[in-house]
Order: structure tokens, then C-alpha cells, then sequence
């Protein structure tokens, strides 16, 4: 039994779990795991390797050869480092996220990527958001959240973040994406994309940034 607090948020691409994550990291003053960031980062050290995002083997042997650095920024996007280089804005495409689902398949690439996961559970807490936070990596996690959202909202939600950060979207492809990575994170054999029995499930089609984060903020204050 671990005694150091850990809330996992888990949910679909575009859910707002992202944006939960490093607002109650901050507030909380815990460290933060985006799990999805690590699937990503590998994704794309694969395509710049010349890997196949189906070759197992080279897939895992990437996972010890590379160094993944991800730096919190209190609560806004975190930094990230593949080899030394400033990776934050590639790794955050619409692609790049398409390719990380599509290696994340792969039993053997998840497995030599969960240690790396669990070690950042560390004193005062950790905010770990991914898929498969509150089944796999963290089934004894004290608070599990899991957050719903339709695929039009969700859609919409994304088509929002990109162009912030000035990345070309389009709304009926960003539609078509999801409803694609969904399948393929719900639909996998291994940690397939689904709500821990004990997680507490909010629909957040209806709800503000600012709501949600509420509601979670008063659920940590029980732990
Ligand atoms: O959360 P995200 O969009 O950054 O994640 C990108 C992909 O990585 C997602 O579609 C599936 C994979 N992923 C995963 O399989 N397990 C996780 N815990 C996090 C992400």
C-alpha cells in the first residue's frame, strides 16, 4: 500500500482531462503525470527513427533509448524534451496523437512504459491523467476520476486548444479522428480505454473548465 496521495483522471481524447490535470497539479501543489504525453513523445521519436508504429520489438527497445524529459510549468503546458530538444509543440498534433494510439496498442510497449508511470508517484501527491491511470498504473489510487464528453463537444474542445496554440484544424476531421482513436483505445485488448469500478464517473458536455474543476477540488479535499 502506497500512502502518497494520487488522484487519477482518466477519459477520451478531448474529455478536458489535460486541462483538469495541470490545474489541480498546480493548485494542489503535486506533480503531474500525462501519461498520453509519454505515448506521444514515443510516437514521435518512432517516426523520426524510421519506425514502424506495429514494430514491437524496436518499439520497446526505443523506450530505453531515448530521454524523455517532461518539465511541469505551474499549471500551463508542460515542457517537453526528447533527447535534450524542445519537442512541446510536435508532439502535440493531431497525428502525432493518432500515432500514439496506434503504437499504445502494442502489450509489450505498455508494459516497458509503466514503470517510467508509476515513478512519478512521489511526496506531497501526484495527478496522473491517461486511460488507464485508475485500472492499471494506479488501481489503488485513493480519488479516480473518469470524465465523459460527446465527440461533437469534444471536437469542438480540441478545435479550441489548436488554434490557441496556432495549429491548423479542421472540425470534420477532428470529429472523424476521435471517433476513430476512440475505438482504438476502447477497443484494445490490454488497458483498454474504461472507467475503474470505484472511479467516479463525470459528464462534462454541460459543464465549464472551471466547474469541473471544482467539483474535483472539493473531491480532493476528503482525501
Ligand atoms: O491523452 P492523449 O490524447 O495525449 O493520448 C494520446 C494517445 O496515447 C491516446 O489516444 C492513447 C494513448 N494513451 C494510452 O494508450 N494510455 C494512456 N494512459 C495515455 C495515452
Amino acid at each position: 500500500m502506497n500512502d502518497i496521495s494520487l488522484i487519477t483522471i482518466d477519459g477520451s481524447a478531448g474529455s478536458g482531462k489535460g486541462t483538469l490535470a495541470k490545474r489541480l497539479s498546480h493548485e494542489l501543489e503535486w506533480h503531474l503525470l500525462d501519461s498520453g504525453a509519454i505515448y506521444r513523445l514515443l510516437a514521435f521519436a518512432a517516426c523520426k527513427n524510421g519506425i514502424a508504429l506495429d514494430d514491437e520489438a524496436a518499439l520497446v527497445a526505443l523506450t530505453s533509448a531515448i530521454k524523455m524529459e517532461f518539465i511541469a510549468k505551474g499549471g500551463a503546458e508542460l515542457e517537453v524534451l526528447l533527447d535534450g530538444e524542445d519537442v512541446t509543440r510536435d508532439i502535440r498534433t493531431e497525428d502525432c496523437g493518432c500515432n500514439a494510439s496506434v503504437l499504445a496498442v502494442l502489450p509489450k510497449v505498455r508494459e516497458a512504459l509503466l514503470d517510467r508511470q508509476k515513478s512519478f508517484r512521489q511526496a506531497p501527491g501526484l495527478v496522473a491523467d491517461g486511460r488507464d491511470m485508475g485500472t492499471v498504473v494506479f488501481p489503488d489510487a485513493p480519488l479516480k476520476i473518469f470524465l465523459l464528453a460527446s465527440a461533437e463537444v469534444r471536437a469542438e474542445r480540441r478545435f479550441g486548444q489548436l488554434k490557441e496554440k496556432g495549429i491548423d484544424a479542421n472540425m470534420d476531421r477532428l470529429i472523424r479522428d476521435i471517433v476513430k482513436r476512440d475505438e482504438r483505445d476502447c477497443n484494445r485488448k490490454q488497458a483498454p480505454l474504461k472507467p475503474a469500478d470505484d472511479a467516479i464517473q463525470i459528464d462534462t458536455d454541460k459543464m465549464s473548465i472551471e466547474e469541473v474543476f471544482s467539483k474535483v477540488y472539493q473531491l480532493s479535499k476528503n482525501l
